[in-house]
């Protein structure tokens, strides 16, 4: 075959469906409990949108976005990140007058043209939260500690979380000033730290070339105004009444234009590869800017590939343990349509001993021995086998598979 999945794309089959899935489910539970709403945006919206959203001179939006025109020429392009389509369907479904504190939940593909390597690619999954319409102090300690029980209700252990504030527009202002200042003074910038500098000098904190080059940079926590100490010194109250652990990181900036104030990230140290599991923070400015009756809002996203990287196989197996697999096989031929319809009336009312089965066979044409291998193969726990002697007699065999046990039953009783 001459087609491979594209690189930095995976199929997901196998073990992996099966952790993709319990990371999902715990989702669900997690967000219900914290009173979030699911949403489903389109994969691909305007460009301008995320050019408009995320800051011209972040590397999503200068590097990673796909984009692309359709047959009417309107340029779009597939969703790199979910807070700009989030925004874009609360302020289009008028939300920000109707529902202004709106709390939604969404899982989904998101794409980046980014160099893969383990925990990195380019289409991967997010399970995020944007809870809209609430400034307080409480709405941004409640996005911290819901990310914080997500990843540990889906098995991470050992998380570290970093919690900063980039203030609100006038703090900016000044830091901003200083930071110019400060790298105009840093001999050898790289290519993109100068021509970031004019655009946006925040976003050199972050170069990944030049960054140990900046020991002596201006920290944000000099320049916040008493309104955004007071706010970060409350955050950080809820979170310790809360029993939450957290540090205070100056240098964590965040890649995203949009954020105000807050801004956290969770690692791990039980991978050593892209271990940020999960981000996020304020972003009070992005629905006025994007058209929208003026709203604050923060939120963060986790990515599901990073995060399965981090969780033991044994989290996930566990969560099926609930589920029992169940093969139906044949010794005679003959027999098929019997077992097929016994099949189907166990998937419709399970055994009467377990309701939580999943059933496979029965198989057309192949051997017992071959059946009995392929049960085995699947990790089957119980066989039950329909041969003509028995079934004469209203019976079939159940051949336990871990002990390799066999008894007979009556149909009836099962
Ligand atoms: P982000 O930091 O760009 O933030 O992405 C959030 C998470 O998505 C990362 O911590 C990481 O786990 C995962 N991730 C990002 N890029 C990749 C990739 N190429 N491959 C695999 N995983 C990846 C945001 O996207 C913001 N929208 C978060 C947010 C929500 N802020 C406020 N609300």
């Amino acid at each position: 075959m001459n087609y491979k999945a594209p690189r930095g794309t995976h199929d997901i089959f196998g073990l992996n469906v099966i952790r993709m899935n319990f990371l999902e489910q715990k989702a669900k539970e997690v967000f219900m409990r914290y009173g979030f709403v699911e949403i489903r945006t389109p994969m691909f919206e305007e460009a301008a949108l995320f050019t408009r959203s995320l800051g011209q001179a972040t590397d999503i939006v200068e590097k990673q976005m796909y984009i692309f025109e359709d047959r009417k020429k309107r340029k779009l392009a597939l969703r790199p990140e979910g807070t700009a389509s989030l925004t874009r369907a609360f302020i289009e479904h008028r939300m920000d007058i109707s529902n202004p504190f709106g709390k939604f939940f969404y899982i989904g593909e998101m794409f980046r043209y980014e160099r893969p390597q383990a925990g990195r690619y380019r289409q991967f999954h997010q399970i995020g939260a944007e809870s809209f319409g609430n400034s307080a102090p409480a709405a941004d300690a409640e996005i911290i500690i819901l990310a914080q029980d997500l990843l540990v209700s889906m098995g991470v252990k050992e998380i570290k979380t970093h919690i900063n504030s980039l203030g609100c527009k006038k703090c900016r202002f000044f830091f901003r000033e200083a930071l110019v200042e400060y790298f105009n003074s840093v001999q050898g910038l790289c290519l993109d730290c100068i021509k970031r500098l004019d655009k946006n000098p925040l976003r050199l904190l972050d170069c990944k070339i030049d960054f140990y080059k900046f020991n002596k940079v201006p920290r944000i926590s000099s320049y916040l105004c008493n309104d955004c100490k007071d706010n970060f010194t409350l955050i950080q109250e809820l979170l310790k009444s809360a029993g939450c652990d957290y540090v205070v990181d100056e240098k964590l900036v965040r890649g995203l234009d949009y954020y105000t104030r807050t801004v956290f990230e969770i690692k791990t140290n039980t991978t050593d590869s892209q271990d940020t599991l999960a981000a996020g923070g304020r972003y009070d400015n992005l629905v006025e800017e994007i058209g929208g009756q003026s709203t604050p809002a923060v939120g963060f996203a986790l990515g599901s590939e990073r995060v399965m990287l981090a969780v033991q196989d044994n989290v996930f197996f566990d969560s099926l343990k609930q589920y029992e697999k169940i093969f139906v096989a044949i010794a005679d031929q003959e027999l098929f349509n019997e077992a097929f319809s016994f099949a189907i009336r166990i998937i419709r009312k399970g055994l009467k001993g377990n309701k939580n089965i999943s059933v496979f066979g029965p198989i057309n044409n192949k051997s017992l021995t071959n059946q009995l291998k392929f049960a085995d193969k699947i990790q089957v726990y119980k066989t039950i086998i329909f041969a003509k002697t028995e079934f004469k007699n209203g019976k079939v065999l159940i051949k336990n598979m871990k002990n390799n046990t066999q008894i007979e039953t009556l149909l009836i009783d099962l």
